[in-house]
């Protein structure tokens, strides 16, 4: 599969959705709609991305009982949305009745991704709410739990995706956020990697916000992330 680049919209509003498309060039495709635009705007904002041609990456983290979970993602589907995130630790019921979900559509079916531990996250904050496993065996059994009910791919550091693929082989969908252009600064996320070594290491979809939308050319960055993406794949 090849691998595409996502521009997450950390926006306050569709204007600046509208702002940001018309910065970037026609190919980059993909677009990430989080909690803070999808609150402020609410699901005009796909429309407006489907509109304008491109998939939508819903990124919601849903986490809550299995019924109200599998109608937030008929729900998602309904509105065309392509990638869609679920909590792993809602457990295995609501990650079943989600895939379950999001197979039964009329449409095209959203793709699930579940997110396991999330980076922001220290050991203690897991001791704390009564987690003593360590944060990687966490991660990776939580990863286990949503590809065995039957959710597509995980949310994962680049640096985590060579051991995800040995453990659990090369199906299922990896999407890694702290993308940076080589020489850039990290801002607070702990681990980054280049778009070409995202690549290589066999990410399928690279998340990429700040970077792009508070570049000073975002237009020329965002070519410049996509030939990196290119010679990552050894095609440039
Ligand atoms: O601006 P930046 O490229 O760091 O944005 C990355 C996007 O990926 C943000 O929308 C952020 O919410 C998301 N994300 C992340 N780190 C994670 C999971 C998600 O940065 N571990």
């Amino acid at each position: 599969m090849k691998s595409e680049l996502i521009v997450a919209l950390d926006v306050p509003s569709a204007n600046q959705v509208e702002r940001v498309i018309d910065q970037l060039p026609d190919e980059v495709r993909w677009y990430k709609v989080g909690l803070e635009l999808f609150t402020a705007a609410g699901p005009t904002v796909i429309d407006l991305l489907r509109g304008r041609n491109k998939r939508v990456f819903l990124d919601l983290k849903l986490h809550d009982i299995p019924n109200t979970v599998a109608s937030a993602v008929r729900a998602a589907a309904g509105h065309g949305v392509d990638l869609l995130t679920v909590h792993a630790a809602g457990g295995r019921a609501m990650l079943e009745a989600a895939a379950d979900a999001a197979r039964n559509t009329a449409g095209t079916a959203p793709r699930l991704i579940a997110v396991t531990t999330l980076t922001s996250l220290s050991q203690d904050d897991l001791q704390a709410i009564g987690i003593g496993r360590q944060i990687e065996l966490q991660a990776e059994a939580l990863g286990r739990l949503a590809l065995d009910a039957g959710i597509d791919g995980l949310v994962c550091s680049v640096q985590e995706v060579e051991r995800l693929r040995t453990a659990f082989g090369p199906d299922p969908v990896l999407v890694t956020p702290g993308i940076r252009l080589a020489g850039e600064h990290k801002g607070d996320q702990k681990r980054v990697a280049t778009p070409e070594e995202a690549v290589r290491r066999g990410s399928n979809y690279l998340v990429m916000g700040r970077s792009l939308l508070n570049a000073a050319d975002p237009h020329t960055t965002a070519q410049r992330v996509l030939r990196a993406m290119r010679e990552g794949c050894g095609a440039a």
